[in-house]
């Protein structure tokens, strides 16, 4: 195929396979079979390896990264990348706008949160993503484009066809952050201390397969460079990013008055845990642009803004016990007792320790004085040992030779972290994954919680989650502390679970690496229980973000012989193995729409019936109660109404990301 002929077919492919996907991403209507679809992208990626300077930008091939790219080029900022001066209490602010008042007069202040990732700098050129960069020395930054383009809210071509420069912080909501931990700790892996760190490593992977797994987000925060643009205050230019496509945090003050700054800033100091996504401060910044010129910046940071950090959130605390904790896998987790301590708006009396380097690490001993916080808001964990506080009476830790719940041998294979019992029939094993399998989400089975499920392991009555569907009433009557109506309530949760899901039934199994997401990619995928136990490793590894190791870890279980048991245990309870349709249950439900404007793709009418299969509702005209606005072309009044009632506007990519979850 000559480079016209090339040309055109790749034009083709595109816009096929822009199609499917929208077709199966968004309608959950897809239109071909998985391996059509499969055939179409390898089509297109061997062309534009054949072509690279066919490769456009906005490529399918883009979003799920391509190839690995070969460790990371540098990019030089158009403008060093500043950092900002720190208040840490209202005089640090007070004496902020006094320096700001009496070098520029009355000011307006816009006040954001200050996420806690890491910078981005995003280049467009003529509407097109061409390049996304780490914040590095301020000067140089690393070429990180190709993970970028995986995040959703990055876009890869904006509204317009127009130069601009963006600045956004990249992060991991803190539910990413606590599930990818939990899975690396299970996987033997070691875990990242921070939803920071884990951004950061996840920008930093070479395969864009993994930082697209990671569940990444970028809030925009500065127009750095618009040159046909012309843009008076802040305020404007974030909205101006909104409309471009961008997510910008809709959480923000703009105010004349210090005072109704500083409330608003005490307000969200002890709101802030309650945000699916850490932030270690404010930024408050002067609004009108004209007056950052006049201000300047020192080498450092700019003279309009400024930093509020929140008070770190550590307390100290005595280590009186190690214990170890056997999970479903066999992973033993060491876990600090502490002296209970106040922390972030609760009583902490464990913590967790990872694993032994951690221990090793940090050189930990029992009955150290350590200070504590907590990870992504949420897992205690130790930050270091206070030694000068050390008597000399403290001991040592060291990982056991021999599982405390079951006797085996315990061993540490190459390359992981962990510790792993390897007995097969270890209690503690089985517990964990029946706790696992009843969990919220997994089958979901209310009144099923460890206390029980121990009991039931104690009194014989399960050997395996399959025999949960083979109890009865009068064998849970015989359990101490269970009552007429808890048993009733038992049985008919376990009754009721076998109508669950497909999702939820494959990442209630337990199968090693696949968690409630994959549960939904396979379920989507391949349909039924029994097309996923048939599947081979290249079927598998064929659905999107499935790789190899997931691929070979639900071969390994399928091929087991007790698994297998167990499976036709659960299809004999008459335990739903078919894929149903639609999943989850969305942030949708509930929500009220308002369209408006002509969208580039979508009809109106195929909006609204987007956004009502998922349980929104969409109503004609803009008021208080309107969630979200979608706008296209011309939108009219109702655009300019949500704007004035401050309400979140969507275009249609962002609408489309929203429903894809
Ligand atoms: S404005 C000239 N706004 O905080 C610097 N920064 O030292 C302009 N950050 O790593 C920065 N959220 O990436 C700004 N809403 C926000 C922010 C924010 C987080 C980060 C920024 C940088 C650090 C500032």
């Amino acid at each position: 195929m000559d480079k016209d002929e090339a040309k055109k077919r790749l034009a083709e492919l595109r816009n096929e396979i822009v199609e499917h996907n929208k077709a199966y991403y968004v309608m959950d209507r897809p239109k071909i079979s998985d391996a059509q679809y499969d055939k179409l992208l390898r089509e297109l990626i061997k062309l534009e390896e054949t072509y690279p300077d066919l490769v456009t930008p906005d490529s399918p091939s883009q979003r799920v990264g391509g190839k690995p790219a070969q460790g990371f080029r540098t990019i030089r900022h158009r403008a060093p990348l500043l950092s900002l001066g720190n208040a840490f209490n209202p005089g640090d602010l007070q004496a902020f706008h006094r320096r700001v008042t009496e070098a520029v007069g009355d000011v307006e202040y816009v006040v954001e949160f200050k996420i806690d990732g890491l910078t981005v700098a995003l280049v467009y050129q003529d509407g097109l993503l061409v390049s996304g960069a780490t914040r590095g020395d301020g000067e140089i930054g690393e070429d990180i484009t190709q993970n970028l383009k995986t995040i959703p809210t990055v876009p890869l071509k904006l509204k317009s066809s127009i130069n601009l420069e963006v600045r956004g912080e990249a992060f991991m909501p803190k539910k990413a952050f606590l599930k990818l931990n939990e899975e690396r700790e299970e996987a033997g892996e070691s875990v990242f201390a921070n939803p920071r760190n884990a951004a950061a490593g996840s920008l930093r992977q070479l395969d864009p397969k993994v930082a697209a797994s990671r569940q990444l987000q970028v809030f925009s925060y500065q127009v750095l460079y618009s040159p046909e643009i012309d843009l008076a205050e802040h305020e404007k230019a974030l909205e101006f990013l909104e409309e471009q496509g961008f997510l910008v945090n809709p959480q923000r003050l703009v105010s004349r008055s210090m005072e109704e700054v500083i409330q608003y800033i005490e307000n969200w100091t002890e709101k802030r845990h309650q945000l699916p996504y850490e932030i270690d401060g404010m930024v408050i910044k002067v609004n009108s642009l004209t007056q950052h010129r006049q201000l300047g910046a020192t080498a450092k940071a700019p003279r309009w803004a400024i930093a509020y950090k929140f008070p770190a959130e550590e307390a100290e605390t005595q280590i009186i016990d190690v214990e170890l904790n056997v999970g479903r896998t066999g992973v033993l987790t060491p876990t600090a007792v502490l002296a209970p301590v106040r922390l972030a708006g609760s009583t902490v009396s464990r913590a967790t320790l990872h694993n032994e380097d951690n221990i090793r690490d940090k050189d930990i001993k029992i009955g150290d004085v350590v200070l504590v916080h907590k990870a992504g808001d949420i897992i205690p964990e130790v930050i270091k040992v206070l030694k000068e506080k050390r008597t000399g009476s403290e001991k040592d830790f060291s990982m056991p030779e021999i599982c405390p719940e079951c006797g085996s041998h315990v061993v540490r294979f190459s390359g992981e972290a962990a510790h792993r019992c390897t007995g097969g029939a270890c209690p503690a094993q089985l517990r964990e994954s029946v706790i696992h399998f009843a969990s919220r989400d997994a089958m979901d089975i209310e009144g099923l919680g460890p206390a029980v499920v121990g009991q039931l392991l104690a009194a014989g009555l399960i050997k395996d989650v399959a025999d949960l569907y083979y109890l009865n009433r009068e064998q849970l009557l015989g359990l101490s502390r269970m009552g007429e109506k808890s048993a009733h309530n038992l049985i008919t949760a376990i009754e009721k679970s076998r109508e669950n899901s497909l999702a939820q039934l494959i990442f209630a199994l337990g199968i090693r690496f696949v968690g409630a997401k994959a549960g939904k990619l396979l379920a989507h995928h391949l349909g039924s229980l029994e097309r996923v136990m048939s599947a081979s490793e290249e079927e598998l590894t064929s659905i999107p973000e499935i790789g190899i190791k997931m691929a070979t870890s639900i071969r390994a279980y399928f091929q087991e012989e007790q698994n297998k048991q167990i499976i036709e245990k659960l299809i004999k309870a008459g335990v739903n193995t078919q894929h149903k349709g639609k999943e989850v249950e969305t942030s949708f439900t509930g929500k009220t729409f308002v369209l408006t404007g002509t969208l580039p793709n979508l009809s109106r009418k195929e909006a609204q019936s987007l956004i009502e299969e998922q349980g929104g509702k969409v109503t004609g005209s803009v008021s208080k109660a309107t969630n979200f606005v979608v706008a296209g072309e011309n939108p009219g009044s109702k655009y300019d109404k949500a704007v004035s009632l401050n309400i979140p506007i969507l275009d249609e990519e962002k609408l489309l990301v929203l429903l894809k979850g």
